[in-house]
């Protein structure tokens, strides 16, 4: 049986990003991103908004902090912009860039609240995009200056650094599939980039190491467990694609020091590479890249069904609506539990952190104002005990923070995608307590996963403790 109870010194978090809910794009001192960028472009944010304002986090941030200690918080994940840091990408530090995460950071102390914060949440500054991005290994050594700025200031209050979110997207989505900023569709860029990212991981997490005495500092990946849909020898091998092409790209080379054979083949077949000797690798790069790391965070969202197509070609199998969140993304918990137990068997970081998980549901406010989400709180539910039954088998999970704290720019979606504990009134940009932050809150309190509880089902009233 599950045990529902979690270890004194579990920490509960939530998560946001400096482009998804600050706003305050023009203050500051703020330089330009490039998703500032991208959401000109007609058509590329699916419902024409873009982050401007996005929850004016920027001056809403002391109240976003009660909301934080009212849950009952133990740490909060968060990013910083480097666009305000360094506003022209390398050189003069923006004081005022500085002023604002002193102040959350110190916010969030008084509060008891653990900051937790990502180093590059995807918002780069435009400028540096302008002389070639993250194609260019001139921008791994620009992150280099810009991390270590940021922790020299920050690193004597706050201890666990995360570099990188999600590689893969930046690199896939951002520069192979342009669904993301700065919205190339071109292959080998991506893994050029995929590789300047890692590096700027390995050469930052030394640079903070040197800035901040005692830091503890790790990445974030996006993982997603990869299924055959049977077990032909074709749907295997589609499974085993999908997992070298998003999971083993991003661990190997941290975890390992290298990429991995079977996926470096796949892409010299797709014709991305033009032989097993990677151009953009360089002397050291793979030891650079390998630096032992603190902790590892993973992003669990879903699970991929693999099979091969009638092409041959692999092939993602669709779940079924009702299976699904907003998304389209299937909803499956045992994912999570598998994620845990292969990432530790077979890469052994010494700690990890659920530092994303979350789902996204669209729920109307009510007449008495009330969000009812009993689906969201089902998806956590089930996720905190698949996390907790990992735990059990000696995985070294040391934290889980829900994406996210509240409703914000979804990225390529806008607004149209809710993974909120709280909701956003459009015009008042209110913050609304959906059930399942009430729920999360007695979740915290108990530090156990309340087997009675049953989800309440929308329209239901449920006597929370408001
Ligand atoms: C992750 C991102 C996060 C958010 C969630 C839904 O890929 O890190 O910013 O978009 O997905």
């Amino acid at each position: 049986m599950t045990d529902h109870r979690f270890p004194a010194e579990f920490l509960w978090g939530a998560a946001t990003s400096a482009q998804q809910i600050e706003g305050g794009r023009h203050e500051g001192g703020r330089g330009e991103s490039i998703w500032d960028r991208f959401a000109e472009i007609s058509g590329k944010i699916e419902d024409g908004s873009n982050s401007d304002v996005a929850c004016d986090h920027f001056h809403r941030w002391r109240e976003d902090i009660d909301l934080m200690k009212w849950l009952g918080l133990g740490a909060y994940r968060f990013s910083i912009a480097w666009p305000r840091i360094i506003p022209t990408g390398t050189g003069r530090i923006n004081p005022a860039g500085l002023d604002f995460y002193d102040a959350l950071v110190d916010g969030l102390l008084e509060a008891g609240i653990r900051p937790f914060p990502t180093l590059y949440h995807w918002d780069l500054p435009q400028v540096l995009q302008d002389k070639g991005g993250w194609a260019s290994r001139d921008t791994a050594e620009a992150f280099v200056e810009y991390s270590a700025a940021v922790t020299r200031h920050l690193g004597d209050r706050v201890k666990q650094w995360t570099t990188h979110n999600e590689p893969w997207c930046i690199a896939t989505l951002g520069h192979e599939e342009g669904h993301h900023a700065p919205g190339h569709l071109d292959p080998p860029e991506g893994l050029r980039v995929a590789h300047h990212l890692l590096l700027s991981h390995g050469w930052a997490t030394e640079a903070i190491r040197r800035e901040t005495a005692g830091a503890e500092v790790g990445i974030v990946h996006n993982y997603c467990p990869s299924y055959p849909a049977t077990d032909s020898e074709g749907d295997r091998d589609a499974a085993r694609w999908f997992d070298g092409f998003f999971n083993r790209w991003y661990l190997d080379p941290v975890l390992r020091g290298s990429y991995p054979a079977d996926a470096v083949a796949d892409r010299i077949a797709a014709g991305h590479l033009e032989g097993p000797d990677l151009p953009f690798v360089k002397d050291g790069d793979m030891a650079a890249i390998s630096t032992p790391v603190d902790f590892l965070g993973l992003n669990y969202y879903s699970r991929n069904v693999m099979k091969a197509g009638p092409d041959g070609k692999p092939q993602a199998v669709t779940a079924p609506a009702e299976k699904s969140t907003d998304m389209g993304w299937e909803v499956y918990p045992e994912g999570m539990y598998d994620s845990l137990m292969r990432v530790h068997r077979e890469y052994g970081p010494p700690q990890i952190f659920i530092a994303e998980s979350g789902a996204a549901y669209d729920y109307p406010t009510d007449a008495a104002g009330r969000i009812a989400d009993p689906k969201r709180v089902t998806y956590l539910r089930d996720h905190f005990l698949a996390a907790r039954r990992a735990m059990a088998e000696g995985v070294p999970l040391a934290g889980y923070f829900v994406w996210s704290l509240m409703d914000n720019f979804e990225w390529g979606f806008g607004y149209s995608k809710k993974f909120g504990l709280y909701g956003i009134d459009s015009e008042t940009r209110q913050r609304i307590p959906k059930d399942s932050a009430f729920w999360y809150r007695e979740v915290m309190a108990a530090n156990a996963v309340d087997d009675a509880f049953q989800p309440p089902t929308q329209g239901e009233s449920r006597a929370f403790d408001r």
